[in-house]
């Protein structure tokens, strides 16, 4: 099933810089990227109460939720992670034409596939976030119990145990998500957001 060439690109009359003026702010998207357990979807979280409390326009798109619907029919092999990836890219930049913050908050353990994501996004709009925690740190939280679980072989395919996870190589924002707290974090990427004039 490839593109059809009997389709036609239209482009939107309300721009994303009119939207941008009327919402006094940029939008972009915070990719969050880290283990399972390392805390993307707790800073995710945090970070969307704190800018819709601003008065912000600000979403999470979220691993476990999408996988509950858009991407159910996606295994954890490679090449379904990579097609995970490519569509909640293809998502979040939808919302990003549409004047949101995005924060992100999906494993993404390749490199290649966070590559080809911030390759379809216009300079600056798109934030890499590396939740930098040990695997240990996150085997030892093991919120869900799967770590456990692919220990014994239940879950196959397990990031940081039967699957790799590739370290973002410069990723725009460094969390030390084993030793700061949510608050800690927060500022760090608001303060981000302030010095690269995401927010004004
Ligand atoms: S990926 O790698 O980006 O495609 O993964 P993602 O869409 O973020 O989904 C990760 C969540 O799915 C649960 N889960 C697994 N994670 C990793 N490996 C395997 N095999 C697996 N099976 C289920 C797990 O709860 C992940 O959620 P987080 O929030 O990261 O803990």
């Amino acid at each position: 099933m490839g593109k059809s060439s009997h389709i036609v690109w239209h482009d939107a009359l309300v721009t994303k810089s009119d939207r941008k003026f009327r919402n006094g702010h940029k939008s972009c998207v915070l990719w969050f990227t880290g283990l399972s357990g390392s805390g993307k979807s707790s800073l995710a979280n945090a970070l969307d109460v704190e800018l819709f409390h601003r008065g912000f326009n600000s979403y999470v798109l979220d691993g476990d939720n999408i996988r509950h619907g858009l991407n159910r029919d996606l295994s954890f092999k490679a090449e379904d992670r990579k097609e995970n990836i490519r569509r909640i890219g293809e998502v979040a930049k939808l919302f990003v034409d549409s004047g949101q913050i995005v924060s992100s908050a999906f494993i993404s353990p390749f490199d290649e596939d966070r590559q080809l994501v911030r390759s379809m996004f216009e300079q600056g709009e798109f934030i890499e976030v590396f939740m930098d925690c040990p695997l240990s740190v996150c085997e030892e939280r093991d919120p869900k119990g799967l770590y456990k679980k692919a220990r014994i072989g239940e879950i196959p395919d397990f990031t940081g145990i039967s699957s790799p996870y590739e370290v973002p190589y410069n990723p725009e924002i460094v969390i030390e998500a084993d030793k700061m707290t949510i608050e800690e974090s927060l500022n760090i990427v608001l303060t981000y957001l302030k010095e690269y004039k995401i927010l004004f």
